[in-house]
């Protein structure tokens, strides 16, 4: 589903400095996968590359066996929004905006329904999360659990093949969290989608299929935490 080839990324600001030493992995279709390690290893890096949002770095990126290394801006977006779903710490919804007007957005921009299918979309989406009787209220008005579903309804409306998760949970109490772990792996399990997401959480990482730790721009380990290799 997703292959990355030894990248590598370098900063330049405020000196040169190489984040990303040579990263190579793949995920399979419907693999439910995490990226640990220590506070600036370069895990956030590396998750904005795969998500195409970086392209200035070196190495090959392939999502659904197409090379996205290289391709325009514009190409990237359209991508990205028909086959990319993700999901940040702080949700970054629009509060002056309705639970179920956020999650239609990026369906709206597709423009591959019609208002009415997207709307009965958003609100299966919303239902998935727990959040249909919510649909109604606006963003600011939610606690914060209840926006990360929101959220989380959002990077699912065009049914992405992969969804991105940077520290999905890092905001949220255990009860939330252990909810966020059970919708995504759900979408692993019983709509193979893939999901790659980078977390603090070890009950997080180790109920996910494969663990891969970085260290210093580098992966230094991989782990199968419940033998589904
Ligand atoms: N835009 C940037 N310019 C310069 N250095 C950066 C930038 N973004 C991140 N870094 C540095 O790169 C390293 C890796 O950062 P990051 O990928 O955010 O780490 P992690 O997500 O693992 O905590 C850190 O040393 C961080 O300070
Ligand atoms: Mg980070």
């Amino acid at each position: 589903m997703l292959k990355a080839t030894n990248i590598v990324k370098y900063f330049t600001e405020p000196e040169k400095f190489q984040v990303l030493k040579g990263v190579s992995f793949d995920v399979d279709r419907g693999e439910f996968l995490s990226i640990i390690g220590k506070s600036g290893c370069g895990k956030s890096t590396l998750l904005y590359i795969l998500s195409t949002m970086d392209t200035d770095y070196e190495g090959t990126m392939e999502i659904k066996g197409q090379k996205l290394t290289g391709l325009k801006q514009n190409e990237l977006a359209a991508f990205r929004n028909e086959n990319l779903g993700f999901v940040f710490q702080f949700h970054y919804l629009l509060p002056e905006f309705t639970a179920i007007q956020n999650v239609m957005m990026p369906a709206l921009k597709l423009a591959k329904y019609s208002k009415e299918e997207i709307e009965h979309r958003a609100i299966e989406k919303l239902k998935l999360v727990g959040m249909e009787d919510y649909a109604l209220k606006h963003a600011n008005k939610l606690s914060g659990g209840q926006q990360q579903r929101v959220a989380i309804a959002r990077a699912l409306i065009n049914d992405p093949a992969v969804i991105m998760g940077d520290e999905p949970t890092g905001n949220l109490d255990k009860a939330n969290s252990q909810r966020v772990f059970e919708i995504f792996k759900q979408l692993a399990t019983d709509n193979k989608q893939t999901i790659i997401t980078v977390t603090h959480d070890p009950d997080f990482a180790n109920g996910s299929d494969r663990i891969i730790e970085m260290e210093d721009g580098n992966i230094i380990g991989t782990h199968f935490p419940n033998g589904k290799h």
